[in-house]
C-alpha cells in the first residue's frame, strides 16, 4: 500500500469515537496475546456449525473478517441476515445499529449477538430519538410538518427507524440513498420536503449531486439550537432538511490531500464514500458505498492508481488483495473507525465460546413495538423500485 507522507500511528480506539453502552464484558475475555485465539475461534465455529451465521462488515479487522460467512456493506448484510432463517445465532461483526437492524429483519427464534457492546457509531449517536421528536414538533409549529417525509440512514438507532416507519418515512443506506430520496420526494406532491437523518453529508451529496437539488434547497437542522437554528421562512423555502450529524472517520478527508496526491501521482483516481464532505465528493472521480468501492477496485486495470476515502481496514485489505494496483489512503493520518475496531479476536472468541457453552452473551434485542415500526421503514427500503444496490 502506498502511503504518501503518511505517518503510521498506532491502531487506536479513540475515546472520542467510543460509544460506550454501559455493558461490560461479563465473562472472561481471552487475552489478546493468547496464541491459540485463531484455533479457538475455528473450533467454536466448527462446533456451532449451521446454528451460527457470522456477518462481517467491510470495516472489520482482518483478524475477525476471516471468520465471516459473508462480508458486505450495511445494506447487503441486512439482506443476508434476513435470508438466513435457519441460523439460530447471528453473530454480527459490525456496529450496534447494524446488529439492531439484523434483529429487526430476522425471525423471533433467531438471536443476534454483538461481540462488544461498545461497538457503536458516533454518527448514529448524533441523533437521539428525543431530539428528533422535538424537531418533528418544531416542524409542526413552523407549519411545514405535513410536507415532510423523514428518511434515515441505516446508521441510526432502531428508535429513529421506528420514527420514520410511523411517520411515512424510509430507511436508506449509502447504496440506495438516491432511490430512497427519490421515493421520498414523491410522497407528498411537488412541495415535498425531506428530513434526512443523521448524516448531513450523505443527504446533501445525494440530493444535490444525484437528484439535482441546489445547495440553496438544503438547510441544516442543529439539534443543539432552539428550533434547529432555523426560521419558519427558511424551513418553508427548504426542500432538504439535513440533520447536523457526520461520520468522524469520513469527515476527515479533505480537498487539500486530494490536490496534494494528484500533484504527486500521475493519473490518480480518487474514490470516496458519500459520507465524505460535499467538496471532497465534488473533487473525487468516483463516489459510492463500500460495496461499490470494492467492485470499482476489482474492475480497475492493473497499474492504475487509486486514492480511497473510506475506512482504513477496508483500504488496507484492498491494497493487499490488489498488489498489481497502486492503492493509497486519502488521509495523511491513519484513521480507523475506532468503534468498528472494538470487535477484535478476543471478543469474537468470547462470544462464540459462550454460545458453545449454551450462553448467549451481548444479545441485541429491539423491543416489539420499536421493531414493528422500524420494520415498516426497513421494508419500504427493501421494496424500493429499481436498482437499489450496486452489487
Ligand atoms: P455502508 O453503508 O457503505 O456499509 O457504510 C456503513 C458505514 O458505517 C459507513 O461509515
Ligand atoms: Fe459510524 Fe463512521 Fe464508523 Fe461508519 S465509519 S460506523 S459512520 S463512525
Amino acid at each position: 500500500m502506498t502511503t504518501v507522507d503518511l505517518p503510521l500511528l498506532p491502531l487506536g480506539r479513540g475515546a472520542d469515537q467510543l460509544s460506550e453502552r454501559g455493558v461490560e464484558c461479563p465473562g472472561d475475555l481471552p487475552s489478546a496475546s493468547d496464541p491459540d485465539l485463531v484455533a479457538r475461534a475455528e473450533a467454536a465455529k466448527e462446533k456451532l456449525g449451521d446454528k451460527v451465521f457470522v456477518l462481517g462488515h467491510h470495516y472489520q479487522r482482518d483478524e475477525v473478517i476471516q471468520f465471516a460467512d459473508v462480508t458486505g456493506d450495511s445494506f447487503k448484510l441486512a439482506r443476508d441476515a434476513a435470508a438466513r432463517p435457519a441460523a439460530e445465532y447471528i453473530v454480527f461483526c459490525g456496529v450496534h445499529f447494524m446488529a439492531e437492524s439484523a434483529d429487526i429483519l430476522t425471525g423471533p427464534q433467531q438471536q443476534v449477538i454483538l461481540p462488544d457492546m461498545a461497538a457503536g457509531c458516533s454518527m448514529a449517536d448524533m441523533a437521539r430519538i428525543a431530539q428528533v421528536e422535538k424537531a418533528w414538533d418544531a416542524l409542526a409549529a413552523a407549519g411545514v410538518q405535513d410536507l415532510v417525509v423523514p428518511v434515515t440512514y441505516m446508521n441510526s438507532s432502531a428508535a429513529i427507524k421506528a420514527f420514520c416507519g410511523r411517520n411515512g418515512g424510509v430507511v436508506c443506506t449509502s447504496s440506495n440513498a438516491e432511490v430512497a430520496l427519490d421515493w421520498a420526494f414523491q410522497q407528498k406532491g411537488v412541495d415535498t420536503k425531506v428530513l434526512f437523518l443523521p448524516d448531513q453529508h450523505l443527504g446533501r451529496n445525494t440530493a444535490v449531486l444525484k437528484l439535482g437539488y441546489s445547495l440553496d434547497d438544503c438547510v441544516v437542522w442543529n439539534p443543539h439550537k432552539p428550533d434547529g437554528g432555523l426560521t419558519p421562512e427558511e424551513l418553508a423555502k427548504a426542500r432538504v432538511i439535513l440533520w447536523k450529524g457526520h461520520c468522524s472517520v469520513h469527515g476527515r478527508f479533505t480537498v487539500d490531500v486530494i490536490d496534494d496526491l494528484r500533484a504527486k501521482v500521475p493519473d490518480l483516481n480518487v474514490l470516496v464514500h458519500p459520507e465524505c464532505q460535499h467538496e471532497v465528493v465534488l473533487n473525487a472521480d468516483f463516489v459510492g458505498s463500500t460495496e461499490y468501492i470494492i467492485n470499482t477496485i476489482e474492475a480497475a486495470p492493473p497499474g492504475s492508481s487509486w486514492a480511497i476515502g473510506t475506512e482504513l481496514n477496508l483500504v488496507q485489505r484492498l491494497a493487499n488483495a490488489h498488489p498489481d494496483k497502486n492503492i493509497m489512503f486519502l488521509d495523511r493520518n491513519v484513521c480507523y473507525c475506532s468503534t468498528m475496531n472494538r470487535i477484535d479476536l478476543p471478543h469474537f472468541v468470547w462470544a462464540m465460546e459462550s454460545l458453545v457453552d449454551g450462553v448467549v452473551v451481548n444479545r441485541i434485542e429491539v423491543d416489539p413495538k420499536t421493531e414493528a415500526e422500524a420494520l415498516v421503514a426497513l421494508q419500504r427500503m427493501l421494496d424500493l423500485p429499481g436498482k437499489t444496490h450496486r452489487d
